[in-house]
């Protein structure tokens, strides 16, 4: 079964076929599949985001899509960046959007810099019919940029005594927001 992953990230699309070609999918990027178009996130949450990328490519090529949306919630800030993390503060880059992060918890104490990622997962099925499903790892926000791993706001986000960019790949990957929304995905999968 074909099923197209709606992005072209390389990292996303690598992690995608590992997980989902065991299961039978030919798994293929937005671009392989021939599909160019760049769907605007319009929505006001993460699963209204997922699915209106994952509505628009089914539209397009008619078989099975994966689309995904996630980002950063900090307690203090009111769930901010949320859906705006890629793009937070109008921000061009991951440092100054962590600054602008760190900066906005100043004076903020360590009890009160809960924080979480989101990963929200839409999946259609060639027949059209919709799996959503979404993963949190929760954690806190530090006090400055630590490590070089990972990506985004990575650097700043405390999970067990270090930053999700000081451990490795493997580690971040065994207990991040994507792989609880694809763990949960592939349950579903499975029972079908
Ligand atoms: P998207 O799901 O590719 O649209 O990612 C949205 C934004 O959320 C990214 O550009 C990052 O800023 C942030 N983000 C999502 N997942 C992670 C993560 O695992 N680590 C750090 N930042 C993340």
């Amino acid at each position: 079964m074909k099923l197209v992953i709606a992005s072209n990230n390389k990292g996303k699309i690598r992690e995608y076929k590992q997980l989902l070609e065991p299961l039978g999918y030919e798994v293929c990027s937005q671009s392989e599949a021939g599909i160019d178009i760049e769907v605007e996130e319009t929505g006001t949450t993460f699963a209204e985001n997922s699915a209106l990328k994952a509505r628009a490519v089914y539209e397009l090529c008619g078989c099975a899509v994966l689309a995904d949306d996630s980002g950063l919630s900090v307690d203090a800030l009111g769930g901010e960046p949320g859906v705006y993390s890629a793009r937070y503060g109008g921000s061009t880059t991951d440092e100054q959007r962590i600054a602008l992060v760190l900066r906005k918890l100043e004076g903020v104490t360590k009890d009160k810099r809960g924080a979480h990622f989101v990963c929200t997962i839409h999946f259609i099925k060639a027949d059209g019919s919709e799996i959503a499903v979404e993963g949190r790892v929760y954690g806190s926000i530090g006090y400055e940029p630590l490590g070089e791993n990972g990506f985004g706001y990575d650097p700043i986000f405390m999970y067990e005594g270090k930053s999700f960019a000081q451990v490795d790949a493997e580690v971040k990957n065994q207990v991040s927001h994507r792989a609880q929304a694809l763990k949960k995905l592939l349950e579903e999968l499975k029972k079908q």
